[in-house]
C-alpha cells in the first residue's frame, strides 16, 4: 500500500481549519495511519525543502513553514500520493479547481495550506523527516471493504 505525508501548514492551523483539511482526506477514503503537532525548525525545514535551495522563494517558505504549529500525517491508499495532490489542487490556488482544498479555501501561492509529497519515493523520505517507524501504525479498518472492492 503506497503512503504519503500530509503537513497542515502553520497558515492552515492558524485559520481553524486544520481538523477540516485531515477530515477531507479521510473522508476521500485515505487511512490515517501517524498524525503529530508539531513546530517545525529551520534545519528540519531545510531538509524538507532542500530541492529548493537557492530560489527566490527559499527563505520566505522556509520562514512561513517554520513561522507556527503544524500537524504532520501519513495517509495510506493504493495511489495515495496522486490522490493527495488531487484533492490539494494546484501548487498556487488561483490556479486551483474549484473543488479542491486549494481552490476551495486559498489565494496565495505563499500560503497554500497543505503539503503533499509529490512522488513515492520523496514520500519516504519525508515521512522518514517526520516520524519514526514504530509511529506509523498498521491497523485494520473496517470500512476498507466499503472503500476498495
Ligand atoms: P508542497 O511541496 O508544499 O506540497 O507544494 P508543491 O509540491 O505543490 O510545490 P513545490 O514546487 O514543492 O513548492 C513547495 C512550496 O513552496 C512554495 N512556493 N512558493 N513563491 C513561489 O513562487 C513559490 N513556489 C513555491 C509553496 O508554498 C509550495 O507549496
Ligand atoms: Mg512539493
Amino acid at each position: 500500500m503506497q503512503r504519503t505525508l500530509v503537513l497542515i501548514k502553520p497558515d492552515a492551523v492558524q485559520r481553524g481549519l486544520a481538523g477540516r483539511l485531515i477530515s477531507r482526506l479521510e473522508r476521500r477514503g485515505l487511512k490515517m495511519v501517524a498524525l503529530k503537532m508539531l513546530q517545525t525548525d529551520r534545519a528540519l525545514a531545510h531538509r524538507l525543502y532542500a530541492i529548493h535551495e537557492g530560489k527566490p522563494f527559499f527563505e520566505g517558505l522556509v520562514d512561513y513553514i517554520c513561522s507556527g504549529p503544524i500537524l504532520a500525517a501519513v495517509f495510506e491508499a493504493r495511489s495515495a500520493v496522486e490522490v493527495v495532490r488531487r484533492t490539494m489542487g494546484e501548487t498556487d490556488p488561483a490556479q486551483a479547481s474549484p473543488g479542491t482544498i486549494r481552490g476551495d479555501l486559498a489565494l496565495d501561492i505563499g500560503r497554500n495550506l497543505v503539503h503533499g509529497s509529490d512522488s513515492v519515493e520523496n514520500a519516504q523520505m519525508e515521512i522518514g523527516l517526520f516520524f519514526t517507524e514504530d509511529e506509523i501504525l498498521d491497523y485494520p479498518r473496517e470500512s476498507d471493504r466499503w472503500i476498495s472492492g
